[in-house]
């Protein structure tokens, strides 16, 4: 059915990129992703262990995964990261091991995530006004975030991306400014399309800001010009500054589905394998680890779950239906 030794999908895709969510819970609200009060936390012991996530990502290397995110919920606030990157980074010396986090707890782990062998990081911010970012997350912790981002610098990290979401009424005129911040402090910006994954179920074609809108303010501001990227199968469209001041990206997974040149695959934090962001359907991990399953067998619950990954999205279509778990219990 599959291809020995790779997680290969009926398009054709490699999968060679794997998300793992550490946990679902987050020390921030943002109104795009939560509701005020949370969601209910998953059960202790519907949790992965470290162990138990370290095998997954063990036999995963082994089927051909190159690269591997920790996401959350917020993945700092699981206690001991450290000693999950180190496990992580003992798999394999050339990983591309990254994190994707708020920041919140940067300024106390970055330099500890950093010599447990991390090797990229992507932070979350989504305005510089203290007031807005009170609005936007719920917490009046916007200075922790920006001293955050400088221990990461400090701690060698490069390159450190910043993901922001705009959203129209609440952050929408702030393209230009958090561009010219982003450049004078070295971080590569992108800005991601705000997409129906929220828990609250308010999202809305209005309030997106759509990245040709977005593009079209910084080309007031800084004249740019669309550059290839890297990774063909990232999801961020780079844009570089013609003054020689970098690179910023869109993530415009709404407006230009990128779902083609898809390689992710990811493990939540309960241990099921979800091979699209918007997945109705999982494949469960957790079950036959805690059964004593094989190497072999959970190699091969991976290759049947990336097999069956679905071709892409339905945002724009009438069919869409928002998958019943939010991006806070997916990762991102
Ligand atoms: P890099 O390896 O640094 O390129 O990371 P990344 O951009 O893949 O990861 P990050 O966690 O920083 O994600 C940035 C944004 O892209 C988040 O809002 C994600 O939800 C979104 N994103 C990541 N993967 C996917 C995906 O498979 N599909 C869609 N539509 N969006 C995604
Ligand atoms: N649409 C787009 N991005 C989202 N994020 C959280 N919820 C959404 C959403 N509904 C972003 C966060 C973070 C990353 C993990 O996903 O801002 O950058
Ligand atoms: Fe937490 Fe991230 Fe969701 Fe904000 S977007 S509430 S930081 S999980």
């Amino acid at each position: 059915m599959t291809t020995v030794g790779t997680l290969i999908d009926t398009q054709g895709r490699v999968l060679r990129d794997l998300r793992i969510s550490v946990t679902d819970r987050c020390n921030l609200r943002c109104v795009y992703c939560m509701p005020v009060d949370g969601v209910a936390w998953l059960p202790r012991a519907d949790v992965l262990t470290y162990e138990e996530i370290v095998r997954v990502a063990r036999i995963a290397l082994g089927l051909g995964v190159t690269g591997i995110r920790l996401t959350g919920g917020e993945p700092t606030v699981r206690a001991g990261l450290e000693v999950l990157v180190r496990a992580l980074r003992d798999l394999d010396p050339a990983l591309d091991l990254s994190l994707t986090t708020n920041g919140l707890k940067l300024a106390a782990m970055a330099g500890v995530l950093r010599q447990a062998g991390l090797t990229r990081i992507n932070v979350s911010l989504d305005t510089l006004d203290r007031a807005r970012f009170r609005q936007i997350a719920r917490r009046d912790r916007l200075h922790e975030i920006l001293a955050g981002l400088e221990a990461a610098k400090r701690a060698g990290f490069s390159p450190i991306k910043v993901n922001a979401v705009l959203m129209r009424g609440f952050n929408e005129d702030e393209a230009v400014p958090l561009a010219r911040w982003a450049r004078e402090q070295g971080y590569e910006l992108r800005f991601v399309e705000w997409m129906p994954l929220d828990s609250q179920r308010s999202w809305s074609t209005e309030r997106l800001v759509p990245a040709a809108e977005i593009l079209a303010a910084l080309q007031r501001e800084f004249p740019l010009d669309r550059v290839p990227g890297t990774d063909p199968s990232a999801p961020a469209e780079l844009h570089r500054y013609r003054d020689g001041g970098g690179t910023v990206g869109v993530i415009a997974s709404v407006t230009r589905p990128f779902c083609e040149r898809c390689d992710r695959i990811r493990l939540t934090a309960d241990g099921q394998v979800r091979t699209c962001l918007f997945a109705h359907e999982e494949h469960d991990l957790r079950g036959a680890l805690r059964r004593g399953a094989s190497d072999e067998e959970i190699g091969g619950l991976l290759k049947a779950a990336a097999w069956r990954k679905e071709p892409g999205h339905l945002i724009n279509q009438p069919a869409f239906q928002q998958p019943a778990r939010g991006m806070s219990r997916i990762g991102g």
